[in-house]
């Protein structure tokens, strides 16, 4: 037997999975991540406790194995969260700014006046938003005392939390980044795939920072500090795309939904870059045997979120668990529709000002009825993201199954109303850990233990398909319902 290490450095938290030769998870260790929030608005995470925290899971989980070898590690991990550290003391120069912050908006919104956005939009498939890393780097240059001039001096180093946890585990011989983690920076041109020098220019990101793009399936370096043996890091992706390569999309047309504490659905548009006009990224899927393939992408910030208000904020659950059988005992009669624009809307609407609202409360509207609009604003989002997709992207198979992962999949009702909202066949797939799945078939496929990408996509096992079950008036009036909403919100 033999074993491949899956690493999932996530948004909440540090997991490691060891997947057997059959690519079935055996073993897995996890720790939770610290959220720092120094001010609204602002995420942070102390990349040192990240690292920590992913060597003891690692080590977890090689412990629980006993003596079945390693062949090979992948790496996952939430993306364009930014850390910059000194190449001599191997130390962090600033906390990790989150993913989620926000501190750039007013940066962003400066080099949009100035007429930018069309060209870096053009050239990286993104927007001008603080999501990505390009002005979070710009930030921690100008905030922390000689940072600038130490970057330029080629003293220091930038990376996604793919190039921090190699650097570590490679005991700083390695400063990579695979390449769909270097297309969340907002300094990558996704044609040549090469740091684009003007962006990074205007940005005011010193070359000397950046790291040495590789391909999802290259040689990111080997380190000795899990286990006895030397072990090889030859599968990295961030995690949207690793759940597209976990849930073998590797056909154009095919699509994948996480939901998480977001939800990101990413359409395979093949060799071909599909310039949205629609507000949705162009983002490199994964870049495998020297191929690069591009997909769309669509990102909500709340999905798994909602719940977590209705348990954390308006106390409705005790477990997220309950949502379910709350939402089951509501009144259909009653259609509460909540825009969970806690922290703005995402996609296709990208407005960060805006925020939630509820619509159609009535004497008799309470938990169940506020569980259900919860849950089914997943769906709403989900169907804005596939319409945006299909007017950017006409091929006739787009939106005719959704493969689902992440934890409110678990929920039966909340797949049903998915589908019916959507229109789309829902597939559940039976391994749910997609992301960790995704970069283990990587490094697997490389060590020469797993099959190809054909033969990986014929092991792949359904555990349910939610077939579409609204009739077609019905699902038309609760989404003109929903999109009235969304016009509210955005208009308050
Ligand atoms: O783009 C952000 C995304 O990669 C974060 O994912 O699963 O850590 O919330 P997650």
């Amino acid at each position: 037997m033999t074993h491949i290490l899956a690493i999932d450095q996530g948004t909440t938290s540090t997991r490691a999975i060891l997947f057997d030769e059959s690519i079935e998870p055996v073993h897995s260790a996890q720790a939770e991540l610290t959220q720092h929030f120094p001010r609204s608005g602002w995420v942070e995470h102390d990349a040192s406790e990240i690292w920590d925290l992913t060597l003891k899971v690692c080590r977890d989980v090689a412990q629980k194995a006993g003596d079945t070898p390693i062949a090979s590690i992948g790496i996952t991990n939430q993306r364009e969260t930014t850390v910059i550290w000194d190449r001599d003391t191997g130390k962090p120069i600033h906390n990790a700014i989150v993913w989620q912050d926000r501190r750039t908006s007013a940066t962003c919104a400066k080099l949009r006046e100035a007429g930018h956005e069309d060209m870096i939009s053009e050239r990286t498939g993104l927007l001008l938003d603080p999501y990505f890393s390009g002005t979070k780097i710009g930030w921690i240059l100008e905030q922390v005392d000689g940072a600038r001039e130490k970057a330029r001096a080629g003293k220091l180093a930038f990376g996604t939390i793919d190039s921090w946890l190699i650097w570590n585990l490679t005991g700083g011989k390695r400063h990579v980044i695979d390449i769909t983690n270097a297309s969340r920076t907002l300094l990558l041109n996704i044609r040549t795939c090469e740091w684009d020098e003007e962006i990074c220019d205007l940005l005011g990101v010193p070359m000397a920072l950046l790291p040495e793009i590789l391909d999802c399936d290259a040689d990111f370096g080997e380190t000795d500090l899990i286990g006895d043996s030397v072990l090889s890091i030859q599968g990295v992706a961030g995690d949207q795309q690793a759940a597209t390569i976990g849930q073998a999309c590797f056909e154009p047309g095919m699509l994948k939904s996480t939901y998480g504490t977001g939800c990101f659905a990413l359409l395979n548009t093949g060799a071909d870059l599909v310039r949205s006009e629609n507000r949705l990224l162009g983002t490199v899927a994964y870049r495998l045997n020297g191929q690069t393939r591009y997909a769309l992408e669509g990102s909500i910030f709340v999905a798994g979120a909602a719940v977590q208000w209705l348990r954390d904020a308006m106390k409705v659950i005790g477990h997220a668990e309950e949502t379910q059988a709350l939402a089951e005992s509501s009144d259909p009669n009653q259609p509460v529709i909540l825009v969970p624009a806690f922290t703005g809307l995402g996609a296709p609407y990208w407005n960060a000002d805006c925020r939630g609202a509820i619509f159609g409360l009535t004497r008799n509207s309470g938990p169940a009825e506020l569980a259900r609009a919860a849950l089914e604003s997943v769906g709403y989002q989900t169907r804005d993201l596939i319409e945006a997709m299909r007017q950017d992207w006409s091929e006739e198979s787009l939106g005719q199954t959704l493969r689902v992962d992440g934890g409110m999949t678990a929920s039966d009702w909340t797949m049903q109303f998915l589908a019916d909202i959507t229109g789309a066949r829902v597939d559940r797939p039976r391994i749910l850990e997609t992301t960790a799945l995704g970069v283990a078939w990587v490094a697997g496929m490389r060590a020469g233990l797993y099959p190809d990408a054909a033969g990986f996509a014929e092991s792949r096992a359904v555990d349910r398909s939610f077939e579409p079950g609204m009739t077609t008036a019905d699902r038309a009036a609760r989404y003109q319902a929903w999109s009235r909403a969304v016009r509210g919100t955005l208009e308050y």
